[in-house]
């Protein structure tokens, strides 16, 4: 939650950056539900990936939401983030920070040089990015970086990305802005680092999850399943001990009658991130809440969300392969697993107070005042700053800070003035 300070801060950043077009330019950019047809659902639609699924299920019987998930996002083959490419990028989905302004990346640069100070300024020092998308924020890190004594020489970044053709875009992205080809590496999987940051923005929210559903006071799971052709919903008994496990360590369950989703893959990788950092940081964005807020029980639906040309849907069983599918992260149970791996919480905070920490706001009003010319980058900058602190879209994004053998703050980022 925003505490009184953010809300302070952020109205006071209203009343200077209030524009009567704002609505319209966040629900043109930023995810908005805005229904559409149903243009292909699982009956009429025909894909290899569809079919195979079809196939699967027939053979083996009902599979978990979290394989059918894994192959609609990363079938190597038809799966949504395996087939992006620049002609699929220009119809993006969903926009993510570092795609509405550069702004969100030299802030998090500004973040991570200081990070880079706590540890003693390093002569080497590794950034790692997992899930890069079109690689905006390593171009801005690294265009921030370069502006920094001493930061410019240490900074080696390392982008982890499975699939090809966004490691293309990627690269597309760095040659454009004239980024030096060797500060760049590409990994299949994270690279055990020395000292550095392992830095995320929107990775957690799209691992594949488990559906689960408190069906009077009992724990069960949802299944894929057929029926006439179509992907339906099934309830069955838990497929794995470990969803048991996981509300257990909470100490709760979803409410009776609610669906929810279980991020297993989420804990293991932060242990992994644990592991692969010698000495420094883990930074991470992503939507999400506290455990408690995550599985209230007015939260009847959980909170899967589908994304297709910038609508949103709560049907995962249309477009399959063609559409983002995400669910908010537990951050409870993420802050946990870092600290069981030897990691201490050093900030947690949201994205519209770690931004205004960091300055955005002055950024702008800096322009009117030096530069009252430029009305036209003023009036951009004011609606990009707007769009990226709203508490009500990516403003919301939570924002944490875990520290391994390394000193924990206080940050710009993540303390108040
Ligand atoms: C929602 S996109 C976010 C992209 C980018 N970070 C941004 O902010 O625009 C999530 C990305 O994470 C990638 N991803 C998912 N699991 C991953 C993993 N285990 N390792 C590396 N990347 C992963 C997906 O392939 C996808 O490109």
């Amino acid at each position: 939650m925003a505490t009184d300070q953010t809300r302070r801060i952020f109205a006071d950043a209203l009343t200077r950056l209030n524009s009567a077009d704002a609505s319209a330019l966040l629900r043109y950019h930023f995810r908005v539900a805005i229904p559409t047809p149903d243009e292909f659902d699982s009956l009429t639609e025909s894909t290899p990936l569809v079919a195979a699924l079809r196939d699967r299920i027939a053979r083996e019987g009902p599979i978990t939401f979290r394989d059918f998930m894994e192959a609609a996002l990363y079938d190597p083959r038809h799966g949504y983030y395996a087939t992006q490419d620049a002609s699929t990028s220009r119809a993006w989905d969903y926009v993510t920070s570092p795609e509405v302004h550069p702004i969100f990346g030299t802030l998090v640069a500004k973040q991570i040089i200081e990070l880079w100070r706590a540890l003693g300024s390093p002569a080497r020092f590794d950034v790692v990015e997992p899930g890069a998308g079109r690689g905006l924020l390593a171009r801005d890190i690294l265009r921030r970086a370069a502006r920094e004594p001493g930061f410019a020489d240490a900074v080696r970044y390392h982008i982890v990305e499975r699939f090809g053709r966004l490691q293309r875009l990627q690269e597309a992205s760095l040659i454009e802005a004239e980024i030096e080809p060797a500060r760049v590496t590409w990994h299949d999987a994270l690279p055990r680092m020395g000292d550095g940051c392992v830095v995320s923005n929107e990775l957690f929210d799209s691992f594949p999850v488990h559906r689960v559903a408190n069906h009077n006071g009992r724990l069960r799971e949802l299944y894929v399943d057929l029926h006439g052709g179509r992907f339906v919903d099934r309830l069955g008994p838990p497929s794995t001990d470990e969803l048991r496990a996981y509300f257990d360590q909470l100490g709760l369950l979803p409410g009776d009658g609610c669906i929810a989703e279980v991020n297993l893959a989420a804990a293991a990788w932060m242990q992994e991130a644990a592991a692969s950092v010698g000495r420094g940081y883990v930074l991470t964005f992503d939507y999400g809440y506290e455990a408690p807020e995550l599985y209230a029980p007015w939260r009847r639906d959980g909170t899967l969300l589908c994304f297709y040309r910038q609508s949103a849907s709560s049907d995962p069983y249309q477009r399959v392969g063609r559409q983002d599918i995400t669910s908010s992260v537990d951050f409870t149970t993420l802050r946990r697993a870092g600290e069981e791996a030897g990691m201490r919480t050093a900030g947690y905070t949201d994205q519209a107070d770690f931004l205004t920490r960091l300055g955005i706001a002055e950024g702008v009003a800096t322009i009117a005042r030096e530069r009252p010319a430029e009305m036209e980058e003023y009036f951009a900058r004011r609606d990009v700053v707007l769009a990226l602190i709203d508490p009500a879209r990516l403003g919301r994004i939570r924002v944490l800070l875990q520290a391994k053998d390394a000193p924990s703050g206080p940050f710009t980022g993540f303390v108040g003035e």
